[in-house]
Formats: structure tokens, C-alpha cells, sequence
């Protein structure tokens, strides 16, 4: 068993029934022997380059949680083939001021659902790039597309179907052992 690790996961989505939500807490079940941090988005403000010098207490505490965690989650819906703006607004917050980004070197899963056959996997591309840019090392494989229908995770997380379970089990697996590869091995030299 890998050591205990501290996951920052962020949801793009704000709704109150949101299933990536609901994703993300199946995930957290999966791997109980470690701690889930979700992050609130909701309460970061729009960017603005103006303040950088002077940021708002929840700008601060947000940079703070990422930088306190060990790995990162995005769990995203997919807006017009590409990741939502409010999940965006909180990538671009806490990636600065320059040389001041919170993401730098933190191991990486991108996932999403949606109720669409390859809902997601447009947004997942995009966030992948972002994430490229902002020296994150992002698993590559698996990938995962998880196309939703009423009732597959209920609000406690719990998967109901047994193959998406277990194909999630494979990935959270997978996850893990790419946070111990980059926490123990380092990712590339600066
Ligand atoms: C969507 N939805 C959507 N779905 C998809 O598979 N591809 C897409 O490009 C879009 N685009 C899109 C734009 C906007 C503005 C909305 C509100 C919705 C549908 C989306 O997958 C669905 O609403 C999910 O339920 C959103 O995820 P959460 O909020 O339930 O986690």
C-alpha cells in the first residue's frame, strides 16, 4: 500500500447535482487511504492581473491547499467541447504571479463525465494542454470517458454499475501509482 497522500481535487462544476461531483466522490472511495482535499472554485474571484500584487484572502488560501497537497485531480464536465470557465478562472488564479505557480511539478489525473458517448474527452484535451504548459505531469493512460445515465453513482459516491466500478478501480490504481512514480522519482529537473 502507497503512502497516505494528499489529493487536491477539483470539480468544474458548480451545480448542486453535478455527476463529475459525483464522480469525484466515487473516486474518493476508491482509494481510502488517502485524504481528498476538494477545493472550492465557487468563491474565487474573476482574474485580474491588477491584483495580483495584493490578492483576496480566498486567492491566497486557494494557492495555499494546492501547494499543501502532494498530487492533483480535475474532475470535468465538458462547455462547448472544452473544460468550463469557472474551472478555468481557478487554473489561471493559482498558476500565478509568474514563477508562482501553484501546479508546478504536481502529479495529475484528468476525468470527466457526461451523458454524450465521448462527452468530455474534448474538455480533458484541452485541460491536458493547460496543463502541459503549466509543467504539470498529467497520467497519459488511462484515459477516461465515463458516459453517464441516471443512477450510475449516487450521492454518496457509491458506483452502481459493476463494470464502470471496476474500470474505475483500474484507474484510481493506475492514479496512484503515477503519484508515487513523480512524488518518489521527481518529475523533470527545473
Ligand atoms: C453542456 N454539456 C455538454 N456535454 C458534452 O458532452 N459536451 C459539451 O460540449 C457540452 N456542452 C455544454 C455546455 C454548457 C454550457 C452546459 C451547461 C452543458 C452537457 C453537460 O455534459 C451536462 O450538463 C453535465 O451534467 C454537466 O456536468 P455536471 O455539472 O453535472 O457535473
Amino acid at each position: 500500500m502507497s503512502t497516505n497522500r494528499r489529493i487536491a481535487v477539483l470539480v468544474g462544476s458548480l451545480r448542486s447535482q453535478s455527476i463529475n461531483r459525483r464522480l469525484a466522490l466515487a473516486l474518493e472511495r476508491l482509494a481510502p487511504h488517502h485524504s481528498f482535499r476538494p477545493i472550492a472554485i465557487d468563491t474565487i474571484p474573476l482574474y485580474n492581473q491588477d491584483r495580483e500584487a495584493d490578492p483576496p484572502a480566498e486567492v491566497v488560501r486557494l494557492k495555499q491547499t494546492i501547494e499543501a497537497c502532494d498530487a492533483l485531480l480535475f474532475v470535468t464536465p465538458e462547455y462547448n467541447r472544452s473544460i468550463p470557465g469557472v474551472l478555468k478562472n481557478a487554473i489561471d488564479t493559482a498558476s500565478r504571479p509568474y514563477g508562482k505557480n501553484s501546479f508546478a511539478g504536481k502529479p495529475a489525473g484528468v476525468i470527466g463525465t457526461s451523458s454524450g458517448a465521448v462527452g468530455t474527452a474534448l474538455a480533458q484535451q484541452h485541460l491536458r494542454n493547460i496543463l502541459a504548459y503549466l509543467d504539470v505531469p498529467t497520467m497519459g493512460q488511462p484515459e477516461a470517458f465515463i458516459q453517464y445515465s441516471d443512477g450510475l453513482i449516487d450521492d454518496s459516491g457509491q458506483v452502481t454499475k459493476e463494470a464502470t466500478a471496476k474500470f474505475l478501480q483500474t484507474w484510481v490504481d493506475k492514479y496512484l501509482a503515477w503519484i508515487e512514480h513523480i512524488v518518489t522519482r521527481g518529475a523533470a529537473p527545473k
